[in-house]
Formats: C-alpha cells, sequence, structure tokens
C-alpha cells in the first residue's frame, strides 16, 4: 500500500499520512508528522498497533504461527542448521558458504575466554543470588574490558564486539552456574561446537572427563537455535532503545538481559516449570486452570499465551519434540511434569476461555522440562534464553545502529496529571 494515504482529522484539522508496505506482513501508518500537524500524539501502551522501526532480520505472522529469520523458516533452520550458522545468518542476512561459516565459526571458538579478572566479579556475589542478577552485573562490566569495541560508529569496532558477546555468554553463563552450584569455573576446550562447549564448561568437573552426549548436545544446539531472535520483542526493543542513546552494545545488552528476566517475557521459562512443580498432579490442573480464568486471580498459566501468537508457537512445536528426545536418551519415562504438561495444554486447547483468547502454548512451555531434565536448575533458564538472544539482540541492535532513519527513541505521554499550581508553604498545608 506504499504511496497512499491514511487521513485523520481531529478537531477541525484533517491530515493525510503516508502508508508504507513491507515485504510481507501488516502495512504501516507513518505518523511521523501527526503532531507537528495536528499537535495530537497517538496512545498504544504496550505497543500492540505500533511498529518502531523497519527491520529485514525476522517476521512473524501470529496467526499463521510463522516464524521466518531472514525468510529462513524456524523449523527449516532447526532441523537443519546450527546455532553458529543461525548466528551467521542473523548477522550478516545470508546463509553461510562452508568458508564463511568455517571461518566464523573459528572466529567465535577463539573469543570464548573471558579476561581473568572477570572471575572475581563473581566472588562479590552471594552464593545464593539469582545467576541473572550475575548476568547482569558481569555482562554489563564487559565494557570495563573491551574499550577498544566500544566506539560504535566504527563497524569494525561493533562486529568485533558482537563477535565477542556471542562467544563469551556462554562462558559468562556457565560461570554464573558454576559460582551458584560452589564448583571451579571450567575453561572452554576450542575442540568442541558451540553447545557442546557449554554443557562441559557447565558440568565438568576437575575429578573426571565430561563426556559429551551428542544428542543432548545436539538439543541444546537447537533450543538455542530456538530462542535466537523474535522480532521486537520487549528485551530486543529494550536493547534498540538503550542502543538508540549511543550506549556501548555490552551495556545494551546487560540492559536486554534485565527486561528479559521479568515472568512475562524470558522468566516465564523458570515460572512455567515452577508452576507444573506447584500443580503437581494431573488432578490439580482444573483448580489452576480456575485460578487462570478467574479475573480476580493474578495467577495466570506461564507458558500459554503470546503478544503476536494468536496460533501455536511454532518454536513450541519444536521445543516439545525436542523434550521427548531428550527424555528419551535419559531414559526418563514418566516425568510427572511432562504429564501434566501435556494434560494441561491438552485441558487447556479444548476449554472456551483459552480458545477463545488464543491462548496456546509458548516456548517457555516445554523448555523448562527439556532444561532441567539436561540437568540445570530452575534459576539457570532465563539465563540460557539470553545466552541465545544474544545475536539477535546483538543483530538488531547493528541494524538499528546502520538505519538511516534510526534518532534516539523518546516517546511522549498522556498527561493526567495536576494542572499547574503554586507552591503552599508547609505552615498553611
Ligand atoms: C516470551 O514478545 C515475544 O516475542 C516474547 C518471546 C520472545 O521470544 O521474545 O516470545 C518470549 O516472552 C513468551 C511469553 C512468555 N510469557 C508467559 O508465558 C507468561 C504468561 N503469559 C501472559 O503473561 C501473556 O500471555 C503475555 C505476557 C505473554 C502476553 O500478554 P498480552 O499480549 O499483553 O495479553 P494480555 O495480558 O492482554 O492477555 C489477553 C487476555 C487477558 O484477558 P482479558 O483481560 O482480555 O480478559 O488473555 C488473558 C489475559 O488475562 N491471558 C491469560 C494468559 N495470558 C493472557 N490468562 C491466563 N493465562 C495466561 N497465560
Amino acid at each position: 500500500m506504499t504511496g497512499t494515504s491514511a487521513g485523520v482529522s481531529i478537531g477541525d484539522k484533517t491530515v493525510e499520512l503516508p502508508t508504507r508496505s513491507g515485504t510481507i506482513g501488516p502495512d504501516v501508518i507513518d505518523i511521523g508528522t501527526l503532531y507537528k500537524n495536528t499537535g495530537a500524539f497517538t496512545y498504544d501502551p504496550g505497543f500492540t498497533s505500533t511498529a518502531s522501526c523497519e527491520s529485514k532480520i525476522t517476521y512473524i505472522d501470529g496467526d499463521e504461527g510463522v516464524l521466518l529469520h531472514r525468510g529462513y523458516p524456524i523449523e527449516q533452520l532447526a532441523e537443519h542448521g546450527d546455532f553458529l550458522e543461525v548466528c551467521y545468518l542473523l548477522l550478516y542476512g545470508e546463509l553461510p558458504t562452508k568458508a564463511q561459516k568455517d571461518d566464523f565459526d573459528y572466529r567465535v571458538t577463539h573469543h570464548t575466554m573471558v579476561h581473568e579478572q572477570m572471575s572475581r566479579f563473581f566472588t562479590g556475589f552471594r552464593r545464593d543470588a539469582h545467576p541473572m542478577a550475575v548476568m547482569c552485573g558481569c555482562v554489563g562490566a564487559l565494557s570495563a574490558f573491551y574499550h577498544d569495541s566500544t566506539d560504535i560508529t566504527d563497524p569494525h569496532q561493533r562486529m568485533v564486539a558482537s563477535l565477542r558477546m556471542i562467544a563469551k555468554m556462554p562462558t559468562i553463563a556457565a560461570m554464573a552456574y558454576k559460582y551458584h552450584i560452589g564448583q571451579p569455573f571450567v575453561y572452554p576446550k576450542n575442540d568442541l561446537d558451540y553447545a557442546s562447549n557449554f554443557l562441559r564448561m557447565c558440568f565438568a568437573v576437575p575429578c573426571e572427563d565430561y563426556v559429551v552426549n551428542p544428542v543432548l548436545s545436539r538439543a541444546m544446539d537447537r533450543i538455542f537455535i530456538l530462542h535466537a531472535d523474535h522480532e521486537q520483542n520487549a528485551s530486543t526493543s529494550t536493547v534498540r532503545l538503550a542502543g538508540s542513546s549511543g550506549a556501548n552494545p555490552f551495556a545494551c545488552i546487560a540492559a536486554g538481559i534485565a527486561c528479559l528476566w521479568g515472568p512475562a517475557h524470558g522468566g516465564a521459562n523458570e515460572a512455567a516449570l515452577n508452576m507444573l512443580a506447584e500443580i503437581g498432579s494431573v488432578e490439580r490442573i482444573p483448580e489452576y486452570v480456575a485460578k487462570a480464568k478467574d479475573k480476580n486471580d493474578p495467577f495466570r498459566l506461564m507458558g500459554f499465551g503470546h503478544r503476536v501468537y494468536k496460533n501455536y508457537d511454532p518454536r513450541a512445536r519444536i521445543m516439545q519434540k525436542t523434550t521427548h528426545e531428550v527424555l528419551g536418551e535419559l531414559g526418563i519415562k514418566d516425568d510427572p511434569m511432562l504429564e501434566v504438561a501435556m494434560e494441561l495444554e491438552r485441558i487447556a486447547l479444548t476449554d472456551d476461555y483459552f480458545i477463545e483468547k488464543k491462548l496456546y502454548p509458548n516456548i517457555d512451555f516445554y523448555s523448562g522440562i527439556t532444561l532441567k531434565a539436561l540437568g540445570f536448575p530452575t534459576t539457570m533458564f532465563t539465563v540460557l534464553f539470553a545466552l541465545a538472544r544474544t545475536v539477535g539482540w546483538i543483530a538488531q541492535w547493528n541494524e538499528m545502529i546502520e538505519d538511516p532513519e534510526q534518532r534516539i527513541g523518546r516517546p511522549r505521554q498522556l498527561y493526567v496529571g495536576a494542572p499547574k499550581r503554586d507552591y503552599i508553604p508547609v505552615s498553611k498545608r
């Protein structure tokens, strides 16, 4: 619909606002001149109808349950690709040739170590600190170590910082886990692939070798792929907004981690598993479904619903398949939480409330069961989400910096506070 316009009448003013079309998906009405020409703002808390930017990276069709990364369906990437290949695709826009992939893998692998002084940051945290608190602190601290890649106007420095973060997040995440459980840090090994290296840094101990299980490392790699990027979600929008001020990439990613931590967003995987544990048995599901439907009860079914997906989250389907693969490989036959999850999903998908509100399981519904089976405590679930989403945040941050339309993000408001009034001395109050 590019080239047409939308008429807006406010009071005695009528303006024509240009519209623009993307490759696929909804058109947009460019409201950039609305305030100047009418004196009015638009109002859209939660941004349910607002496009914040142009992007070429990820496309979601919530009604059809479609997720594309640079045009490639998530199902095909999860089936045929590996996480670093998806990282390359998200960063550079095309699938890599063999030579490009080998070079990218080599560069990421050789940036996995962190500055040795980073380890001292961990000792400043209480042992029982939530690993996400540690991640917020340590990732933000990276900007104190890598001054040579914080000039965001230099494309080379931006790419160095991007590679450093993709490479170092597994190391920092594993260090956060090891600190949390009181075990010594394990250094990365350059002869392991990305997911295997991460699993070894988490689960190896000095007393015995860690043997990578290829089925489990493939599952871990696929979980990273499923969490890599997701359009302008809350944490990605946080990274873009932080980056719009010119903040360095490490600080922006730390802001994204902080936002992801919320239970309505990336914290839902931890919350979903805690919910399944609280429900405990299939018999108690109706009680919790009733709570979720009760307007006076703040309880929500964690892992259900999505701002964009009004159909099944395609990632949830792949996640469910991965869950069965991991449980099968580990010989976990009747996991009570999986039994509760599958029955809860069956009930919810037939319940009028969930059908009417189009509440389907999202990626967080099954991921927790899988991560628990892989050996991670629930407190590490959102850390793994942040580890994987770092490439999406970085790709979106780079795209924003390179966008000629990019300006500092500064929304306005509908003011409903007190009108102008004079100060009253305390003796007269
Ligand atoms: C992620 O944005 C992304 O792309 C995020 C993500 C990504 O990859 O980055 O996909 C990752 O964050 C997935 C979502 C994980 N969060 C959860 O699973 C938490 C539980 N879900 C809800 O909190 C909720 O569904 C949200 C936050 C996900 C979406 O919230 P919206 O779009 O603001 O929807 P809403 O809260 O306005 O809900 C619409 C209606 C409401 O009822 P009414 O007020 O219309 O009567 O549906 C109800 C809600 O009460 N509802 C639920 C529900 N989710 C919404 N009721 C019960 N259980 C739920 N889970």
